[in-house]
């Protein structure tokens, strides 16, 4: 048997983890003969209602689990962890501006950059799910300088999963039949779902569907999802949240399949012309646990041009929001 490894997960009581922590203990995320130790983190009020979910935990009796952990300090949360799923974060409430909630939660991110700098291991794959995920990866990367950058990274496979979804139905094909598909920018309404690079069935994506449908119906469906998911259910998506968190750490830790790469909020060197320092999502593969963005993507038209600029400005514009908060 392997060394267990250690999964820290924030939000441990929420409506996404509830849909996730099952699922990474009975090792869907890192491997079926990888144990692991779950380090779940709430507030106070909440802890609770999180000893209600290790309870359920224990009760499935996973061969996987070799522990868990409960607590309202991220200082044990983050104890010698591999993995840190970052789920909790404050919400938007009523009245509440968005510089209000890039404040709020500014301060939640940084708190746990810093416990992460402090404790984790040296390796620690992070991953930022709650919103405004892209600026949160970015202000606890800041907040952790003895950490590789490269260690934080943002959710975007849950845009990266609709697009392909969208497109498998649209072409009468499967989610098997379509291969680089790209989520550029911040996960948020200005991500651009790109079909440049991506096939169906070994065929240009952009060959199979009409530009107009492209540009007027899938490209806003896919950056409303999100939005359309809570009109109809009441609620954010959750499972479908969760999964993308687990796919995009299994990714990260096992690699990628060939001839393919996903979407992954990461760490900008200045590729493709976006500013250094922003955690912005590009076409990445992954392979010995290390992840690289994909070089030579297509994005000379104006139109890509357009779209790239317009959801980095916006990623420029959260980080100057809460920029007296960074070190
Ligand atoms: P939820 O409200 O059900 O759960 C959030 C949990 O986080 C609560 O139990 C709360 O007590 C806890 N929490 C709040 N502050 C915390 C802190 N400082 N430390 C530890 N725990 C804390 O929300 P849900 O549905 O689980 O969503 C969580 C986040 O994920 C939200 O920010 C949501 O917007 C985001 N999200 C991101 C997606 C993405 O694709 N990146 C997709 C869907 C949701």
């Amino acid at each position: 048997m392997k060394q267990p490894l250690r999964v820290a997960v924030t939000g441990a009581a929420g409506n996404i983890s509830y849909a996730m922590l099952f699922r990474i203990a009975s090792g869907e995320m890192l491997g079926k003969d990888q144990p692991v130790i779950l380090q779940l983190l709430e507030i106070t009020p909440a802890l609770d209602a999180l000893k209600g979910v290790v309870m359920e935990l224990e009760d499935c009796a996973f061969p996987l689990l070799a522990g868990i952990v409960q607590t309202d300090d991220a200082n044990v949360a983050f104890k010698d962890i591999d993995y840190a799923l970052l789920v909790g974060a404050r919400p938007r409430g009523p009245g509440m501006e968005r510089k209000d909630l890039l404040e709020a939660n500014a301060a939640i991110f940084s708190a746990q950059g810093k416990a992460l700098n402090d404790v984790a291991s040296r390796d620690v794959k992070v991953l930022v799910v709650g919103n405004p995920a892209n600026t949160n990866a970015l202000i606890a990367q800041r907040n952790a300088p003895d950490l590789d950058p490269r260690n934080f990274t943002a959710m975007t496979r849950l845009d990266h999963n609709r697009a392909m979804a969208q497109l498998a139905e649209k072409t009468d094909s499967t989610v098997n039949d379509i291969k680089k598909m790209t989520i550029w920018g911040n996960h948020s309404s200005t991500q651009y779902p790109d079909l440049t690079a991506c096939t169906v069935n070994g065929k240009p994506a952009l060959d199979l569907v009409d530009r107009a449908w492209y540009e007027n119906t899938y490209i806003p469906e896919v950056q409303q999802r999100g939005a359309a998911i809570i009109k109809a259910r009441g609620a954010s998506s959750a499972a479908s949240a969760a999964n993308a968190a687990i796919a995009h750490m299994r990714t990260w830790a096992l690699g990628t399949d060939e001839n393919d790469w996903v979407s992954m909020g990461v760490y900008s060197n200045g590729e493709y012309g976006i500013a250094e320092g922003l955690i912005y999502s590009f076409p990445c593969t992954c392979s010995n646990g290390d992840w690289s963005i994909v070089d030579g993507v297509d994005v000379s038209s104006d139109f890509s041009k357009e779209k790239m600029a317009a959801t980095e400005q916006e990623l420029s514009e959260e980080r100057d929001a809460v920029a007296h908060l960074l070190p």
